[in-house]
């Protein structure tokens, strides 16, 4: 058993047991919104804005979750208190949550103690995902655009953050086709370009940063750290419409995210932006990501490379259930 803890439907219960029903609206429909929110220093970051999205999206699905956002913060911090003694102290984590309209009332019979909404919230340290993720860091990121477009908006409204993720999914596996670890960035109907299938994408062009209207996309909390970072540092800013053609003329493109906050883009479209190195003005955006967050998050994730076998080794050694 992994000694972790997860919050769902009102109770406190071992990772392995919270299991979602095979008659749940989010496995029929992907009829769920979720939030990933992640610590530095084992502090949640920006934690009411991800809950902000996160109630903003249930709004949008008529989803009446039944606790108020105040309950769900206490709650949240809870089960990362409950979740940090399993780990050492310099280890940080995603937190999760998950929410659908539960169970379709068809197979209500299945559910004597009747039928409501599925909530979950869960922790997972993040030594699998930064580690895993540390080398781009250093190498960068290739960017493609895929076959697949987005959503737009007047259908399903990218604002909300929801498990309806095939367009994501078939952009992704678009992108693996022309090379291993080739990022997708989506286009929207009209050809700008949209967003990545868990990121937001930004492009320096003589200076200026630039980033799609938030329109077709997720508004990432990252992209708008990003943008008052760079407000603070005087670097100017633009919400615009850039195409595949701005995305060739750009000096710097980077891509911002919960996880890894912002990485910086090699090659866009298969040709090198810049000199294939991270640019000044992500340069210092990052090192203000850093003193913002309070973490060196790029030396955290290098750390978690290295231990990150041996982590492995000891949960394959302790299965979770
Ligand atoms: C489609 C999409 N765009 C952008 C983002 C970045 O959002 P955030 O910065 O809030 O993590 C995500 C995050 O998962 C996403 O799924």
């Amino acid at each position: 058993m992994s000694q972790r803890t997860v919050y769902f439907n009102g109770h406190f219960v071992p990772e392995g047991e919270a299991r979602v029903s095979i008659f749940d609206s989010a496995l029929m429909f992907g009829d769920m919104a979720f939030e990933m929110t992640r610590t530095y220093g084992q502090r949640p970051f920006k934690l009411k804005e991800h809950l902000d999205r996160l109630y903003a999206s249930l709004k949008l699905l008529e989803i009446d979750c039944g606790l108020r956002q105040q309950e769900m913060e206490r709650i949240t911090l809870e089960t990362l208190e409950r979740n940090l003694p399993t780990e050492p102290d310099d280890m940080d984590w995603q937190i999760m949550h998950d929410v659908s309209r539960g169970p379709l009332g068809l197979y209500g019979s299945v559910f004597p103690e009747g039928v409501r909404p599925t909530v979950s919230i869960n922790c997972w340290p993040l030594i699998t995902h930064m580690g895993a993720f540390a080398p781009k860091y250093r190498s960068g990121v290739d960017i493609v655009i895929p076959a697949q477009q987005t959503l737009p908006a007047h259908l399903v409204d990218p604002k909300a953050k929801t498990r309806s993720r095939l367009h994501y999914q078939m952009a992704i596996l678009q992108a693996a086709r022309m090379g291993e670890g080739v990022w997708p960035v989506l286009l929207d109907p009209d050809g700008f370009l949209a967003e990545g299938p868990g990121w937001n994408i930004f492009l320096v062009k003589d200076g200026e940063l630039l980033t799609p209207e938030p329109r077709n996309i997720l508004i990432g909390v990252s992209r708008q750290t990003t943008i008052e970072l760079a407000h603070e540092l005087g670097i100017p800013v633009r919400e615009t419409n850039l195409g595949r053609y701005e995305g060739l003329q750009a000096n710097e493109m980077f891509c911002t995210a919960t996880t890894f906050a912002l990485v910086h883009a090699t090659t866009f479209e298969g040709q090198t932006i810049g000199n294939g190195e991270p640019g000044p003005v992500f340069t210092q955006l990052r090192e203000a990501w850093k003193q913002h967050a309070g973490i060196d998050f790029v030396t955290q994730a290098h750390d978690y490379a290295e231990r990150l076998p041996a982590w492995t080794a000891n949960a394959i050694a302790i299965p979770s259930d």
